[in-house]
């Protein structure tokens, strides 16, 4: 049987740690969603269809394996989006015990409500302070975000 696991998240925009968990999670699982989920709490610099397409590019740019499809995902919960494409596995990358924090609740309810098991995985150090959040926040203010995203993404925020 093949273990399908789903990366969710806002990819508002994607980073440099997304990537590297992606690439983390599509070595030990069979077939890896990378989903794009509106997160109403946080306000949206890109739209959703935007944050899909810059994933792809910086998948393939990155040399991921074919492995990985990036979708997204808008009625109802991510479980159920889980359940309809047989997914048993969540992945969240944890930078610090901030994440573990904010993480640990929607993994327990994501268990409860379909016995859908989280993952966390651990990015490279380098990457252990990269947030959408900041990134958004510099792009606003004129500043290099390269040092935070894949190229696709720097090229697509410096040319807006
Ligand atoms: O990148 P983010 O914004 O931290 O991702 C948060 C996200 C989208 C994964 C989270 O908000 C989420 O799981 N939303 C789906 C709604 C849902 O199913 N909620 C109930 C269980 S937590």
């Amino acid at each position: 049987m093949s273990r399908i696991a789903v990366v969710p998240g806002s990819f508002d925009p994607v980073t440099l740690g997304h990537i590297d968990v992606i690439g983390r999670a599509a070595g030990i699982f069979d077939e890896l969603h990378v989903l794009v989920v509106h997160n109403p709490a946080k306000a949206a610099l890109l739209p959703i269809a935007q944050r899909v397409s810059l994933i792809e590019q910086s998948v393939k740019d990155a040399g991921l394996p074919a492995n990985i499809l990036v979708t997204s995902w808008s009625v109802g919960l991510l479980v159920d989006y889980c359940t309809d494409v047989g997914a048993s596995v969540l992945v969240k990358g944890i930078r610090s015990q901030v994440d573990v924090a904010y993480e640990t609740p929607m993994a327990i309810v994501n268990r409860d409500l379909a016995g859908v098991e989280t993952v966390f995985l651990l990015p490279d150090p380098a990457n252990a302070y990269v947030s959408s959040s900041l990134v958004r926040q510099v792009a606003s203010l004129g500043g290099d975000v390269s040092p935070y995203v894949p190229a696709a993404v720097a090229r697509f925020l410096q040319n807006d």
